[in-house]
């Protein structure tokens, strides 16, 4: 059995259903991240494993226990929440061993663990400071501390690191997830930002609209979305509205405008109106010569990003964004005719979605 396991959890407030039928296992050691725009339930989920919130209906484990009746403090579980509060009469070192003292750990030990939990977050020598002393991304790092200091078997974490500028939050990704491989503690992630959870995450969960639309690692999820839903959400892509003309064994034949895209479908049933998909860094810009070009169109926009090229540009398949890697030398200027070429093993497609139905 997986350390964590969700069953069937819905959560409903009046007639509104917040969370639906939701099955979750985590495997012990894990870093998973529930993973989607705000109001798809993320912390919903997260506050029904802490405890703090009834699941309507379903059963919560961990490590074999059944503790979907367990009060918050008996689970031994470790919570950061959004709006963290810090004590504010306390120093950073009380704020991070106050756990540790409720729990009677001897003064000399205690010390040590806040220094350690301190030295993770990169707040070292700031411990007699006060939280109204701290920056905004100081503070959500105590937090951090705290609830790592208590060495919990389970830690859950909702957006911790949105008050912290980008610089900081990318150090904070590479670091926090060192720690967390380090200690071992099984971790689950509350992110609506999609580089956070592909670059801390062993799985992702793609949440929509109180499901989970895909279950898989960084790289599955963003190489093979599952629903429509999950292809536009992580990361940018371009989707082409076709029709299916016919289905090989390796490929499926769609109508796009007035071109025939040849669609991998990797054995999934796909028929009638479909979305094709094709991420902006799998095409290219055709060597005019070469003839290589799969469609033909005017450069609307050209941005430069510093490493990389970004160009909007208006076809027959319909308006495209395409992203080039800098290689030192500038694309051609906006208004400027230009070939699209891609392989046809980057194409997508997925059926296209009713207008009432869920991904
Ligand atoms: N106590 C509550 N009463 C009524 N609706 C709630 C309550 N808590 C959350 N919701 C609703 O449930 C949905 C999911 O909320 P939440 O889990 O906070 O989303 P997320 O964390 O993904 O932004 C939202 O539509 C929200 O308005
Ligand atoms: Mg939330």
């Amino acid at each position: 059995m997986s350390f964590l396991t969700l069953q069937g959890i819905s959560k409903r407030y009046g007639d509104f259903t917040a969370i639906e039928q939701l099955d979750l296992s985590v495997e012990r050691g894990e870093f998973l991240s529930l993973l989607g725009p705000s109001g798809c339930g993320k912390t919903t989920t997260l506050q029904m494993i802490a405890g703090f919130v009834a699941p309507s209906t379903g059963r919560v484990t961990l490590d074999g226990r059944d503790i979907t009746q367990l009060r918050p403090e008996k689970r031994g579980i470790g919570v950061v929440f959004q709006s963290y509060a810090l004590f504010p009469h306390m120093t950073v070192a009380a704020n991070v061993g106050f756990g540790l003292e409720m729990r009677k750990m001897p003064r000399a030990q205690r010390a040590e663990r806040i220094a350690e939990a301190l030295a993770l977050v990169r707040l070292s020598g700031l411990d007699a400071r006060y939280p109204k002393e701290l920056s905004g991304g100081q503070r959500q790092r105590v937090a951090i501390a705290r609830a790592i200091a208590m060495q919990p078997e389970l830690l859950l974490l909702d957006e911790p690191m949105s008050n912290l500028d980008a610089k900081l939050r990318e150090e904070m990704h590479i670091e926090l997830r060192a720690i967390q491989k380090r200690l071992g503690i099984t971790t689950i992630l509350v992110t609506h930002d999609q580089v956070e959870a592909m670059t801390m995450s062993d799985r992702i969960a793609v949440m929509h609209r109180g499901t989970i639309a895909q279950l898989s690692t960084p790289f599955d999820a963003y190489e093979r979305p599952a629903t429509p839903f999950a292809s536009t959400f992580l990361g940018r892509t371009n989707s082409l509205a076709g029709e299916v003309l016919r289905r090989n064994p390796r490929c499926a034949e769609v109508a796009v405008a007035s071109t025939t895209l040849h669609v991998p479908h990797e054995g999934r049933e796909v028929a009638g109106s479909v979305h094709v998909y094709i991420r902006p860094e799998k095409m290219r810009l055709a060597n005019g010569d070469a003839g290589d070009a799969r469609v033909h169109g005017r450069i609307a926009t050209r941005v430069f990003v510093g490493n990389q090229w970004l160009l909007v540009v208006d076809t027959e398949l319909g308006r495209l964004h395409v992203a080039q890697s800098n290689t030192g030398a500038p694309p051609p200027e906006e208004g400027h005719e230009v070939g699209l070429a891609w392989t046809d093993d980057d194409l997508r497609v997925l059926t296209r979605e009713s207008a009432h139905g869920h991904a």
